[in-house]
């Protein structure tokens, strides 16, 4: 790209981040805590006892489902994890001890996988997960934007989990957010006050910008089709 390009807000957005500098801890890492030393004298956690572990019915008959899709019941991590942390509300280490007791795995195999993927909560969140997409095509359709709106509106609600996330592939809606794994778009700045609002009230939020209640992703060509 030459220097005399100055073409549109992407371009814009790769000038303002050119040159700033990453964080790093003293040592030059950019993950703290990354060189501390594991406790050696500590036994690692074995498969939890069912005898000493209480799992809610409800949730134990969820993972006994989830492990009997798969021919191999390590297969069935990430959506126990998923169930655990619907139940739970976040991965916490009763969750994941529930969960490993169930999958007759160690904790410390769940840890692993709750760990890579981010997802996962691993500290209590709000009770609304909004994912802004801010990857590229969401990005120079306005989500940067978008979010600040959104940040605004939630004013540090702590029901509210808002995060940026990476393209959740759904491009064609873009600027998109994932509100509970529902997904909105294209939205407006605009539309950050009624979404926050509805959440807030207990209402399905925009939910004539919810993909699933679409017929077409396309909100111009449906127009048309509604229009013959
Ligand atoms: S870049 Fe946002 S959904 Fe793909």
């Amino acid at each position: 790209m030459s220097p005399s390009n100055t073409g549109g807000p992407g371009f814009d957005r790769v000038q303002e981040f050119a040159g700033r500098e990453i964080p790093r801890t003293a040592d030059g890492s950019r993950v703290p805590g990354w060189d501390e030393p594991v406790d050696l004298d500590k036994d690692p956690a074995g498969v939890p006892d069912p005898a000493l572990i209480d799992v809610p019915g409800e949730l134990r008959r969820e993972f006994e489902e989830i492990i009997g899709r798969y021919p191999e019941r390590h297969s069935a991590a990430l959506p126990v994890l998923a169930a655990a942390q619907r139940h739970h509300g976040w991965c916490s280490p009763q969750a994941i001890l529930q969960a490993a007791c169930v999958m007759r795995v160690t904790p410390g195999y769940l840890t692993s996988v709750a760990t890579f993927y981010d997802m996962f909560e691993l500290a209590p969140s709000g009770r609304h997960q909004v994912y802004v997409c801010t990857n590229i095509s969401c990005s120079l359709r306005g989500a940067d934007e978008l979010y600040a709106a959104l940040e605004a509106a939630v004013d540090g609600d702590p029901d509210i989990n808002l995060r940026h996330f990476e393209c959740l592939g759904a491009c064609d809606i873009a600027p998109m957010v994932s509100v509970d794994q529902v997904y909105y778009g294209p939205l407006q700045t605009s539309d950050a006050e009624r979404l926050v609002a509805d959440l807030r009230a207990e209402r399905e939020p925009l939910p004539e910008l919810a993909l699933a209640l679409r017929p077409n992703a396309d909100a111009a060509l449906e127009a048309d089709e509604a229009a013959k």
